[in-house]
């Protein structure tokens, strides 16, 4: 038996006033974003902003069903928007906030797993890491340099064989 490690390193900032002004304007877009929500349940409004390649902004929040598993994630909502409006164009950098109604925003929220295997084959597919920041309302932000390094050992299509 052999003992494997997994390395995950991030960049922790204060709060938004120590990134960069393109960064800054990215997370405080997806922000903004949070109030196009539709989350009457759960009341957490999640708002997700993409970066394109070709300059383009594509934006997504979650949208929520009175059947509960229909509710669809911001930050796919956002891929599947992104992959409509420019299917070639890769995604440079893509900002994650939400809105508690319930609580604080104070730290950064990460996405959850469906969405890390959505944004992980988006990353492939279009061959360049996607940057990916992290903040609440307020707070620290957590900077992640591609989708990869949040899914270890993931599924996919390689194993397929199609
Ligand atoms: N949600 C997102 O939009 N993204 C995530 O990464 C985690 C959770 C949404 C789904 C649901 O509408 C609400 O937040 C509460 O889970």
């Amino acid at each position: 038996m052999q003992k494997e490690d997994y390395k995950f390193s991030f960049e922790v900032y204060e709060s938004i006033d120590e990134l960069t002004e393109p960064d800054a304007l990215l997370l405080s877009e997806a922000r903004k974003v949070t109030q196009h929500a539709y989350a009457p349940y759960s009341h957490f409004r999640v708002g997700a902003i993409a970066q394109l390649d070709n300059g383009e902004s594509v934006s997504g929040s979650n949208q929520e069903n009175a059947s509960f598993p229909l509710g669809l994630c911001a930050e796919r909502v956002m891929l599947a928007s992104a992959a409509s409006l420019f299917p070639k164009v890769p995604i440079k950098t893509i900002a994650i906030s939400y809105d508690n109604e319930n609580g604080d925003s104070t730290h950064p929220i990460s996405p959850c797993g469906i969405c890390r295997q959505n944004l992980l084959e988006y990353e492939t597919k279009l061959k360049q890491p996607m940057r990916i920041i992290l903040g609440g309302l307020q707070g620290k932000v957590y900077i992640i340099e591609r989708a990869a390094l949040l899914l270890p050992l993931s599924f996919s299509a390689d194993e397929l064989n199609t």
